[in-house]
């Protein structure tokens, strides 16, 4: 490592989060300099297709100069105002447009209000306290118990972390904590369906697994259902055919908040403008952040219909105040939704191979569902192409197999390198592909990484140069990154770090 080096500062004075610190502090890391729409360039002047656009955040493209000119503009009118009791513009119209836009599936409730927040977790730790508080405002004060799922993630508060089904985030931290998180089965037909059991059918044992725990906590102790459409962090699995319907039904018989956690879902990545939208979620809370703001700004949002709106208003009349609040939270977003929302214009369709379509008609063959776990409508591609946009969007295209149902890494193109993801994008062909018969090329479910290899699937030898990214065109070959565990009879949590 270069004496007095940036790597090596690096190494002297950054903790880096979800780290093996050790692997770290003796490797280093490689250092992000710049960003150019769907790539990013190190210091060392490399560059990189981020494929998985950085996290699920980046989803506008790097460095665009007009989500950048919009928040200029707007921190030299007013850089930072609070929401205590007061008001300002662009919040304002954030929320009016997060209300316009929310999903409206089905006899759902409207989510009519909005709480702006800073992160995911954020959000999420947040919803936990409103559904605390809304329980005992309408006097039902035992209804406390919050079921997530195994392998699912909704963030790294003490709370968000207790209600993920991570064990890893736990260990040691003295998660989760007390009785009050529960984690029901991990929907991940292909680990952990039976043997000739169809996805209808596992998501029926699925939903009289989760009737059961129910049963055995005291239904009247259960207050919420958080669940992300897609889970990106546990894996990025699809839910089998029918399993919101069949677990929906057991949550309204039993008066369970359900929670929709769109952190990465929300904005297009599912191929409607929200997950809810594209498995039929008809959620109590949404929350939503990364591609809210294209993470330009941290910003995140948390939605919720008017009956919960209305216990909050009980509870502050009756306490004097909503005593909850952040400091920061506030919008620099608007350009980030005012475009998405642009682009909603019912011409723009997403659309399968050529033609203008439907988006459903991106489907998964055998699940009958859609495939675009990492993917964006495609109808966008085109119309921003039109526009000279196509560097913002191309990413969708490299996330696509030829015949465009499928999601498999691509060679990001000459002088061009992968940046950390293409393990992750693997992963994503795993969950939209129907179960294989044969085992998967360079999936990382389940399976830990060998000790020194990084993200993006390169394993230096030992005593080489830290920078060796896979070149163009080699995107994770077979026995560069695990093979999925095989299938288990019985879900469980699993011990191995989860791939993203
Ligand atoms: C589904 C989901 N929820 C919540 C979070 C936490 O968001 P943040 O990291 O912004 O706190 C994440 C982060 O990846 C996420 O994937």
């Amino acid at each position: 490592m270069r004496s007095n080096s940036a790597v090596e500062r690096d190494t002297r004075y950054l903790i880096h989060q979800q780290t093996n610190l050790e692997d770290y502090a003796r490797n280093g890391g490689v250092l992000m300099a710049r960003g150019d729409g769907v790539y990013v360039i190190d210091d060392q002047g490399n560059r990189y297709l981020e494929a998985m656009a950085a996290m699920w955040c980046a989803s506008l493209g790097f460095s665009e100069k007009r989500l950048a000119e919009a928040a200029y503009k707007q921190m030299l009118e007013l850089p930072y105002y609070h929401t205590f009791n007061r008001g300002h513009m662009p919040s304002i119209d954030l929320a009016e447009k997060l209300v316009e836009i929310a999903p409206k599936v089905g006899d759902a409730k409207p989510l009519s209000r909005v709480l702006l927040q800073c992160s995911g977790s954020e959000a999420n730790d947040t919803a936990i306290k409103l559904i605390w508080y809304y329980f005992n405002a309408i006097g039902r004060p035992q209804k406390k118990k919050i079921i997530g799922r195994q392998r699912g993630y909704h963030g790294n508060t003490i709370a968000t972390t207790s209600l993920s089904g991570q064990p890893h985030m736990h260990r040691d931290f003295d998660l989760p904590l007390g009785d009050r998180f529960l984690h029901a089965a991990n929907p991940h037909y292909y680990r952990y369906a039976k043997p000739g059991e169809s996805e209808e059918a596992f998501a029926e044992r699925l939903a009289q697994e989760l009737e059961a725990l129910i049963l055995a906590e005291g239904s009247d102790t259960i207050a919420a259902f958080f669940a992300e459409p897609v889970q990106g962090g546990g894996g990025a699995i699809t839910p089998p055919a029918t399993y919101f319907d069949r677990l929906q039904a057991i949550l309204k018989k039993y008066e369970i908040l359900f929670l929709v956690d769109e952190v990465i879902c929300g904005f297009g990545r599912t191929g409607n403008m929200w997950g809810a939208e594209t498995y039929g979620i008809k959620p109590d809370l949404l929350t939503c952040a990364k591609a809210l703001s294209a993470s330009y700004q941290p910003i995140s949002a948390l939605l919720l219909n008017e009956a919960i709106y209305e216990a909050m208003l009980s509870q502050s009349r009756k306490l004097g105040t909503f005593g909850h609040g952040f400091t920061y939270p506030r919008s620099a977003a608007r350009p980030s939704i005012g475009r998405r929302r642009a682009r909603r214009r019912p011409d723009v369709r997403c659309r399968a191979g050529g033609g203008q379509a439907d988006p459903g008609a991106v489907r998964s063959e055998a699940q009958g569902r859609p495939a675009g776990v990492g993917g964006m409508p495609e109808g966008r591609t085109d119309r921003a192409r039109d526009r000279g946009q196509d560097r913002l969007y191309a990413a969708a295209d490299h996330h696509r197999g030829p015949d465009r149902r499928d999601v498999r890494p691509v060679p990001a193109g000459p002088g061009c390198r992968l940046e950390g993801t293409a393990a992750i994008v693997n992963a994503c062909g795993v969950a939209a592909r129907p179960a294989p018969a044969a085992p998967l090329r360079g999936s990382t479910h389940g399976r830990r990484r060998p000790p020194a290899a990084r993200r993006d699937g390169h394993r230096p030898a030992s005593g080489s140069p830290r920078r060796a990214p896979v070149r163009s065109g080699r995107a994770a070959p077979t026995g560069r990154t695990c093979s999925p565990a095989p299938r288990r009879s019985r879900p469980h949590i699993s011990r191995s770090r989860p791939c993203c």
